[in-house]
């Protein structure tokens, strides 16, 4: 199988079942204005997190890397009307756009972009004794990984649900000897869940629109 293979049955499918409107697809395709083009979810991963947050029932969700916004308007609209979703963004420039596809989206009630280094806005919540998110998606620099799940499970409750992309990131996950940061973080955060009998985990290998990937999704025990 080709990339460009697994690039046509992501769209064939997206295409069929995902039902992308006018909000989303400006979001998606305003990530070309974000710091980082083209690294926003999938439609078929942002569908994804939307029914996932369907299927918990969640309405308190947080999200670390905001980017243009995509898969914040996924989430904050399958929880509905009254749900709260707190987003976390280091750089202005991406807030800005993530903003105005938000507000275009009807969602600024809902979503609420924190702008800055995630690890500070998470220990200041944290500090604040925020209460507990029930659904957490991690999408930011993966060298962080092991910081951020920290932070996600003190931010969480039994029954939680925590979202990590880019685990498998074409396959490199494997390489113990990569001096590549992100690999490494993401290979600390696989040992920390594999360590901590809190949470039940696993973790899928995808391939689509943005080649062979993956994300791990685990559930506070
Ligand atoms: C990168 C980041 C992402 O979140 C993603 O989904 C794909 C690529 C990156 O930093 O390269
Ligand atoms: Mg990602």
């Amino acid at each position: 199988m080709s990339a460009e293979q697994w690039a046509e049955v992501d769209s064939y499918l997206a295409e069929k079942l995902v039902d992308e409107d006018q909000a989303l697809r400006t979001a998606r395709e305003s990530s070309g204005e974000t710091l980082y083009p083209g690294i926003d979810v999938t439609p078929n991963m942002g569908a994804f997190l939307g029914l996932l947050v369907q299927i918990t029932g969640a309405v308190r969700i947080l999200e670390i890397g905001t980017l243009a916004g995509y898969s914040a308007i996924w989430m904050a609209r399958a929880a509905g009307p009254g749900a709260q979703l707190v987003t976390c963004e280091l750089e202005q420039a991406n807030a800005d756009v993530a903003q105005s596809n938000i507000d275009r989206a009807g969602l600024s009630e809902r979503v609420n972009i924190v702008i800055g280094a995630a690890a500070e806005t998470l220990e200041s919540l944290i500090r604040q004794h925020e209460d507990p998110f029930d659904l957490v998606f991690i999408d930011a620099d993966k060298k962080s990984n092991p910081d951020y799940l920290d932070a996600a499970v003190q931010l969480s409750r039994p029954g939680s649900v925590i979202v990590i992309d880019n685990t498998v990131r074409g396959g490199s996950v494997v390489d113990a000897a990569s001096h590549d940061p992100d690999i490494i973080g993401t290979r600390r955060m696989v040992d920390m869940i594999a360590s901590d009998s809190r949470l039940t985990a696993t973790a899928l290998q995808t391939v689509g629109s943005k080649g062979w990937d993956g994300f791990t999704i685990l559930r506070r025990k």
